[in-house]
């Protein structure tokens, strides 16, 4: 089955026309990648877009009083429900599928289950996360952190973006918080995604099952010093931080080589940030991953103790506070192997973190990885062909059709 259409034109050319729709909101003509940050206009837009998609398919659209966004095909309170969807957000400068790709496609399984005359025995919501990225805030997986309970309301409301608005502001309210009675009424979740790499590239599919993610976090490393003049403090007398983050971004590299896991510093802060300055702060992230979480405590470990060290050769202060924790997830073996051979498609895990990482500690959880040729991801360079849109599309339908028809 699932072989009508609702519009002439094959699938390919149907994921195109909506996804064109949103291709060029938030895009950035310099770099050709995407500003998505949450609750900025851009993904205000996104989200207008999202009621409009709704309205035009019937489908009411609830919100959780978290920012997360619900349209639904079904009953939204009558219980037992599908869960999909994903989030619009983007890291600074990101790619065009990461997030957005999982709700254009629910939408478009949707319109296939329906062109072929299925009809839900259980609702299909189709979700839009708020702040997944943790580009704008901080902290990755917000909106499904709120609505399952794993960050405090408090803490959630208090985050503040570069300009020093907070989450609470942006929303427009303090965030509700934990929302059991919602979170009951879903029985599955199954997340499609772009793939972050090259595995399918390398197995000739184009859709995968994940049955992981890595454990991983964010560290905030801050590096005081003294701030002085460039050109008259002599080498001896500076308090440089600026030398303890080098020494530190290239300890976490080397450590992270040494156990098979991935350490990054992809985001710094220097004060005052002028060339003829000795720094007198510097702030380094570091974002640590491994597919074990004792390796992931053993590396974070280590950049932090050479950190220390190096501080102290330095005459520098070293604070190090962790901003975000996603623990190992093992997605329901037994769902990712009933949806691996609906699809005949690779199990895969991943080091990239989702919402659906988040939600598999609350319900049955599943991801569908679509392939990507480059397997560049948060970068202008992420992508993925209309034909394998189409195939993701098609496999998430089916999925729809096994979970929510039958
Ligand atoms: C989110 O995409 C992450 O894995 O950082
Ligand atoms: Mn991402
Ligand atoms: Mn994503
Ligand atoms: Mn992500």
């Amino acid at each position: 089955m699932l072989t009508h259409s609702v519009e002439e034109g094959t699938l390919p050319n149907r994921f195109r026309k909506l996804w064109d729709e949103i291709a060029p909101v938030g895009r950035d003509a310099g770099s050709g990648g995407y500003l998505r940050y949450a609750l900025t206009e851009p993904e205000l837009t996104l989200r207008g877009w999202f009621r409009e998609q709704a309205g035009q398919r019937g489908m009411p659209v609830t919100e959780d009083g978290n920012g997360n966004l619900f349209a639904w095909w079904g009953d939204p309170v009558a219980g037992d429900a599908v869960l999909t969807g994903s989030h619009f957000d983007s890291v600074p400068h990101g790619g065009a599928y990461d997030g957005p790709l999982g709700i254009v496609s629910a939408f478009l399984a949707v319109d296939e289950l329906r062109a072929a005359g299925a009809t839900p025995v259980r609702p299909v919501a189709v979700a839009a996360f708020v702040e997944e990225e943790g580009g704008r805030f901080g902290v990755p997986c917000l909106g499904s952190r709120l609505l399952t309970g794993e960050i405090a309301v408090d803490r959630a409301a208090g985050l503040r973006d570069a300009a020093g608005v907070s989450f609470a502001e942006a929303l427009g309210d303090r965030p509700a918080g934990a929302d059991p009675g919602l979170l009951g009424r879903f029985a599955t979740f199954v997340e499609l995604h772009v793939e972050q790499g090259r595995a399918l590239v390398d197995l000739g599919a184009p859709v995968a099952v994940a049955s992981a993610i890595w454990p991983h976090g964010r560290w905030r490393f801050d590096f005081h010093g003294e701030g002085n003049h460039a050109g008259t403090t002599r080498m001896a007398d500076r308090r440089d931080p600026m030398l303890t983050y080098a020494f530190t971004v290239l300890a976490a590299n080397k450590e992270a080589r040494l156990r098979d896991a991935h350490a990054t510093v992809g985001r710094v802060a220097v004060e005052p940030n002028a060339t003829n300055a000795v720094p007198s702060k510097v702030t380094g992230w570091l974002d640590a991953r491994a597919a074990e979480p004792a390796t992931l405590d053993g590396l974070v470990e280590a950049v932090r103790a050479k950190a220390a060290e190096r501080a102290k050769r330095d005459g520098t202060e070293l604070t190090c506070t962790q901003e975000s924790a996603t623990p190992l997830v093992s997605f329901d073996g037994g769902l990712a192997d009933r949806l691996a051979a609906l699809l005949d498609a690779p199990v895969l895990p991943t080091g990239a973190g989702h919402d659906a990482g988040v939600l598999a500690a609350h319900l049955p959880t599943a991801m569908l990885f679509v392939r990507n040729p480059t397997g560049v991801s948060h970068s202008p360079a992420e992508s993925a062909s209309d034909a394998d849109c189409a195939a993701g599309v098609a496999a998430l339908a089916r999925v729809l059709e096994e979970l929510a028809c039958r």
